[in-house]
């Protein structure tokens, strides 16, 4: 019934790859929730900002929205959202705010913007009961990257397989599945990739997180590539430091030297390397 459903939107969706824009969109999606989406995207395109390129985040998870609480952004000092400009009651770049101060980037050259989501029970519960057009999001990409002349737009997503994943994915041009140590992670992911496939998503990687210290990591990575022949593009520990971060902040900032900073470094190089091999500027 699943398989069904997913094959009967791909055709359709198929058409909106030609709408993949010059600078790269990376999307941080998984099948099941508190796998560390928000977290890895919003330390990601710190990192990847930290380096010289121009980056924002992009909050498309309307129902359980969040990031922004990782930038110090709190609801009152957000007078335009996402959630406003899908509901016809600003343009775009009114909701796009630049967060250099909770994430300084000192001479680095690079600039750092966040697109939240309304945390308000008025915009949550619109978007449940009345869902929202992710068409109208997608054919602003180009235009948000183009205006800000950026190199990286983060989408980070609400988790599982829905009508606003398949968009997203039908026009990022890089998907990046995190997913757990964990029978139920393993199953949903198969849909997940079995999804990018079908819409030929030009690069697609995968992120163990959590992985606590008892499973060694390279058979974490042998099991993953086995089951869904995709490239393993990092492992990140179960870390005491960030469950205790709680989200307030970001890690890469307050555990500058901890070994999974670094270990997000070298993703975040990854994943640029992979945009200007493939000619992206
Ligand atoms: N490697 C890690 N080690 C320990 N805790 C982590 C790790 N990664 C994320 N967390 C914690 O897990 C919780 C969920 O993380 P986060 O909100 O980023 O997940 P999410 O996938 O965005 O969740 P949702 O699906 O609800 O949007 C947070 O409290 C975060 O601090
Ligand atoms: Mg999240």
């Amino acid at each position: 019934m699943r398989r069904a459903s997913l094959h009967f939107s791909v055709g359709r969706l198929r058409a909106l790859s030609l709408a993949r824009s010059m600078g790269q969109i990376i999307s941080i999606h998984s099948y099941r929730g508190g796998t560390g989406k928000s977290n890895i995207a919003a330390n990601l395109a710190y990192l990847t900002a930290k380096r010289g390129h121009r980056v924002a985040v992009l909050d498309t998870d309307l129902q359980s929205p969040g990031v922004h609480l990782l930038f110090g952004l709190e609801q009152e000092r957000m007078p335009f959202t996402l959630s406003d400009f899908l509901f016809d009651k600003c343009e775009l770049e009114d909701a796009v705010y630049e967060v250099g101060a909770a994430a300084p980037l000192n001479d680095s050259g690079g600039a750092l913007f966040l697109v939240p989501s309304s945390m308000t029970i008025e915009s949550i519960s619109r978007v449940l009961s009345e869902g929202y057009d992710p068409g109208k999001l997608n054919s602003h990409f180009k235009q948000l990257m183009e205006t800000y002349d950026l190199d990286v737009l983060f989408l980070d997503t609400h988790p599982g397989l829905n009508k606003e994943t398949l968009l997203t994915a039908a026009v990022c041009d890089t998907l990046v599945i995190l997913i757990r140590p964990d029978k139920q992670d393993f199953h949903g992911t198969a849909l997940l990739t079995e999804m990018a496939r079908r819409l030929a998503v030009p690069s697609v990687y995968l992120i163990a997180n959590k992985v606590v210290g008892r499973l060694n990591p390279d058979e974490v990575v042998t099991r993953m590539k086995e089951a869904f022949q995709y490239e393993v593009i990092g492992v990140l520990p179960l870390s005491e430091e960030m469950a205790g971060l709680g989200s307030r902040g970001l890690f890469c900032l307050e555990f500058p030297s901890d070994p999974l900073t670094a270990e997000l470094g070298r993703i975040a190089d990854h994943l640029m390397s992979r945009g200007l091999n493939s000619g992206k500027h």
